[in-house]
């Protein structure tokens, strides 16, 4: 493996899964393919469990491990090629990612969607420069338009609490204050189609994602019809994506908001989400404390899919 920026780049996802559970039960098995590697994460936006767990598993690889904040005491950079840099912006990224290239092994990036320019997001303009000029394998720690270790976590919990083999899975939008990415949904679905899941999403009218992302999962504008004989349910807050409202929250309806009556209309489904998550917002406190909650396993194994990464990429230097 080369790189892992989406779901095409884990493979065979039955296998994937097979050495995400080696690595679950065998934590330390491979401490020495990671000795004298070091495993450097980029950070342009603020993280809690993609920097901690993604450290961990780069460790119990037996990395050594270096977190850059850009926005915290780095140089400012300029990203954008030609312009006079006559700005606070003391650094271009053309000099400084082949500069952090030099330091490590691999490299992990996140860079969320800025909202600024719809192309610039959806061509990942930061994560692709990085593929071109660090010279090292990139790891996508949260990009623009996808969350490909989040969507992997989420499967591995998925499989670990599913009673049947084609679980229903839905993924409902519910509200948030700020305007979000898209990145967190649409790798959710891909995953989810991928690993031949019945997946529905739900959300109002104007919230649709890229149907090419979306492609195999059904659509259901209606979120208590939705939510009928889940077995999962994913919640989700996430900006709009078609090009006349791109990055606005057109809808802060608390009617979306997932509560213990909503839950009642699936099949004692399991309740998940990315974390972090507003409370009584997104979810009601009643329903992220139920036994049926699986929000901390689910964060918990962002370690196991980091590491089936980073030991996949390992192997392949
Ligand atoms: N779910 C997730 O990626 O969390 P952080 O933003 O805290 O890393």
């Amino acid at each position: 493996m080369k790189q892992f920026l989406t779901v095409q780049d884990g493979g065979n996802i039955k296998k994937l899964l097979e050495e995400a559970r080696y690595v679950k039960w065998n934590p330390f098995a491979d401490q020495a393919l990671g000795k004298n590697k070091t495993m450097l994460m980029v950070f342009f936006n603020s993280s809690l469990r993609t920097r901690l767990s993604t450290q961990k598993a780069a460790m119990n690889l037996g990395m050594n491990t270096i977190v850059l904040d850009i926005n915290q005491g780095a140089w400012k950079l300029e990203t954008e090629r030609g312009v006079v840099m006559d700005s606070d912006k003391s650094e271009h990224i053309l000099e400084a990612i082949p500069v952090m290239g030099s330091y490590c092994d691999i490299i992990g990036v996140r860079s969320f969607a800025k909202f600024e320019n719809r192309d610039e997001d959806l061509n990942e303009v930061i994560l692709k420069q990085f593929i071109q000029y660090s010279g090292k394998p990139v790891i996508s720690l949260e990009s623009a338009t996808r969350h490909p270790l989040q969507a992997l976590a989420d499967l591995i919990t998925i499989e670990e609490h599913k009673k049947s083999s084609k679980p229903k899975i839905v993924m409902s939008w519910a509200p948030h204050p700020k305007a979000l990415p898209q990145a967190v949904p649409n790798s959710f679905a891909e995953w989810m189609v991928a690993a031949g899941y019945d997946l529905t999403i739900t959300h109002p009218k104007g919230y649709e994602l890229d149907p090419k992302v979306t492609a195999g999962a059904k659509i259901e504008y209606d979120q208590d019809k939705a939510f009928e004989g889940a077995d999962f349910v994913y919640a989700k807050n996430w900006s709009c994506w078609n090009e006349e409202n791109y990055g606005k929250v057109i809808s802060k309806d608390m009617n979306w908001m997932v509560d213990k009556e909503k839950m009642a209309l699936t099949n004692n489904a399991f309740f998940m989400h990315c974390l972090p998550v507003r409370r009584n917002m997104i979810v009601s406190d009643e329903v992220i404390e139920s036994k049926t909650s699986l929000v901390i396993p689910e964060a918990a194994n962002r370690v196991v899919s980091a590491q089936t990464i980073i030991k996949k990429i390992l192997k392949s230097l």
